[in-house]
């Protein structure tokens, strides 16, 4: 791995993450059921604004995994501990032609260590629907499936029939 240069930092380092971010958006997009690109996070845009207020009452770290010899950038992972000591993997995501080579849990462990040295006392990563698979990665790092949120699609308010008259 030493053809990859690891660079971690805060907020700053949130611009870099912007195409491959954009990459795994476009992964859930194609994998989810029920929410398209747009409904499913938003633009880069959206998703820093929020990762940037986040970062007003949490302390947000980034690292960013640069091929040397190409230049560019091939892995990052955002996390996050709130004031609650509330440890998040709120993103991670390596290019698929530099998958299995240890990136993902050069990350995910160094991630992981950080919150643990700021005394998080629980961690969690929220994972799309549709992208379960990755659960195996995570799994591997004792986190395992806890809830379902389920969120309702823009613009389609439905009241099913119920067949019940109402009173009045
Ligand atoms: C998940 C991801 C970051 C892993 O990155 P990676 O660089 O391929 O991971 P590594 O090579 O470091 O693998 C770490 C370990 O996890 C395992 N692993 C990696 N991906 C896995 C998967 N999808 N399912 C099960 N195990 C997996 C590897 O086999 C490896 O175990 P080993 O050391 O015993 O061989 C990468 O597959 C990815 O970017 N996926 C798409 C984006 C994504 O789904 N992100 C999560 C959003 S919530």
């Amino acid at each position: 791995m030493s053809e990859i240069a690891w660079i971690e930092g805060g907020t700053e380092l949130l611009d870099a993450v912007g195409p491959l971010w954009g990459a795994l958006n476009r992964l859930h997009s194609e994998l989810s059921a029920h929410f398209s690109h747009a409904d499913a996070a938003g633009t880069f845009d959206q998703r820093k604004a929020g990762l940037l207020d986040k970062a007003r009452s949490a302390t947000l770290r980034v690292e960013l995994a640069q091929d040397r010899r190409a230049g560019r950038f091939v892995g990052y992972c955002v996390c996050s501990v709130d004031r609650d000591g509330v440890g998040e993997v709120d993103s991670i995501y390596v290019e698929p032609d530099h998958r299995g080579r240890g990136l993902g849990h050069h990350l995910m462990q160094r991630a992981l260590v950080w919150m643990d040295r700021q005394g998080v006392r629980a961690k969690v990563a929220i994972v799309a629907v549709g992208n379960e698979r990755v659960c195996a990665f995570y799994s591997r790092y004792g986190f395992f499936p806890r809830h379902i949120v389920l969120q309702q699609v823009t613009g389609e308010t439905a009241f099913p029939e119920t067949g019940q008259m109402g009173e009045g």
